[in-house]
């Protein structure tokens, strides 16, 4: 595995575009972190230690630390990864920018313990866990380095979604010899291309994008270890590491209701425990590639997640409030598209109102008071909005420090 990635880190990133844009995302935006680990009352004025492990070329920790650099100034990210070619990538990026708070250090997240032995406030681990040969070691040695009370973002493959990929990989076993890279890549560019069109792989379009770019091409099929994971398989691993799963993320995306219109079905799946009705959501929708979710230690899951209260500050990340006021003022619905399942969601006749009045610092308490709304109509309207908002990440939740 070091091999693939030494010769091709991924996901390819030039340097030269840390000029034009910060590369944001899932898990890890600081905001999310605060909301899923942290019930929103992070405190950044407050030493902040954080792990990017498996930090590849480095979107996690260059995004991290440029959020940190911005907010907290004792803020500190550690990259860890065994690859040195996505190292030097990771760190060309942070010095482009000018980022000083994050220290580079390289080795297997297995030895973390001795290399980057922390303690950390935070993790960060995105497509790695499933290249291990015993995900569940790797996940107990990151949970050995996490402070109590602190948490991690992760990100898995998910099984449904990947429906094609692993019989592709299974005939490029028997098909490309091990060994050099480059022949290896266009050898599997030419199978994929001869595919007969009743192929998975060939009928999954969530996944055929990815083979125009050759590092992409090789991380989804020329693993020697890769495998996916069903809800049910996170919450064990999870579970088995001594940790608490929190949310998976985009919430909307593991609510069933999103799949089910009918009223007796979805009287049943409200019966549900929250982690069965995510399975059952990724059973109906089928499409899920990825899991991102978030888990804490030592800490319970009411303590971690943030729910709407009178202090609670709504911010808004990828969409600005201004905005989308005006787009809720014309008509207040908000239309999505989750790979390829189109939604048309009502946000409610009041949302224009609510956003009109939200500025990232105002609290709840205080939003009603602007918007003059009496407390029952102003809490219903809310709900509606922050289901949608929030369901689709584009909604959390902070206390003012
Ligand atoms: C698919 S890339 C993901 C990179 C990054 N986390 C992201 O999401 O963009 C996987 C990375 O994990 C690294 N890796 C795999 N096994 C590792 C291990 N045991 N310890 C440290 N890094 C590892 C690889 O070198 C590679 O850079």
């Amino acid at each position: 595995m070091r091999a693939l990635y030494e010769a091709l880190p991924y996901p390819s990133r030039d340097p030269a575009d840390e000029r034009q844009r910060l590369i944001t995302g899932s898990p890890s935006q600081l905001d999310e972190v605060n909301h899923y680990v942290f019930a929103g009352r992070l405190d950044l004025a407050r030493p902040f230690r954080a792990l990017v492990a498996g930090g590849g070329t480095g979107d996690a920790a260059i995004m991290l630390a440029q959020q940190l650099a911005d907010r907290a100034p004792q803020g500190e990210v550690v990259y860890l990864d065994m690859s040195r070619a996505s190292r030097a990538v990771a760190e060309a990026r942070a010095k482009e920018r000018a980022l000083r708070n994050i220290r580079f250090v390289e080795g297997s997240l297995l030895d973390v313990a001795q290399i980057a032995p922390g303690p950390f406030d935070y993790i960060d681990c995105c497509g790695v866990l499933h290249h291990l040969p015993d995900p569940a070691q790797g996940l107990a040695a990151l949970a050995a380095v996490l402070k109590p009370g602190g948490g991690m973002g992760l990100m898995l493959y998910a099984t449904l979604g990947r429906t094609g990929v692993y019989p592709v990989q299974e005939a490029l076993r028997q098909l490309v010899p091990e060994g050099d890279m480059p022949a290896r890549v266009a050898a599997t560019r030419s199978l994929v291309d001869m595919l007969p069109e009743t192929n998975w792989l060939k009928r999954n379009p969530h996944l055929s994008s990815v083979t125009d770019d050759d590092a992409a091409l090789a991380d989804l099929l020329l693993h020697p270890i890769d495998r996916a994971f069903r809800v049910r398989e996170v919450a064990a691993l999870v579970q088995g590491a001594g940790l608490t799963l929190i949310h998976f993320l985009p919430p909307l995306r593991y609510d069933p209701f999103t799949y089910l219109p009918d009223p007796a079905l979805r009287a049943r799946a409200a019966a549900l425990s929250w982690i069965d009705a995510a399975g059952l959501a990724e059973a109906l929708a089928g499409n899920l590639k990825t899991h991102v979710f978030y888990v804490v230690k030592d800490k319970a899951r009411e303590a971690a997640l943030a729910v709407p209260h009178a202090r609670s500050i709504p911010v808004l990340i990828r969409q600005d409030a201004a905005t989308l006021s005006r787009a809720f003022a014309r008509k207040p619905r908000l239309g999505a598209n989750l790979d390829g399942i189109a939604l048309d969601l009502a946000v409610g006749e009041r949302a224009a109102i609510l956003l009109g009045a939200m500025d990232g610092q105002r609290d709840l308490s205080a939003l009603r008071h602007e918007t003059g709304l009496a407390p029952p109509v102003f809490d219903a309207a809310f709900a509606t909005l922050y289901h949608v908002l929030n369901g689709l990440n584009l909604m959390l939740l902070r206390e003012a420090a």
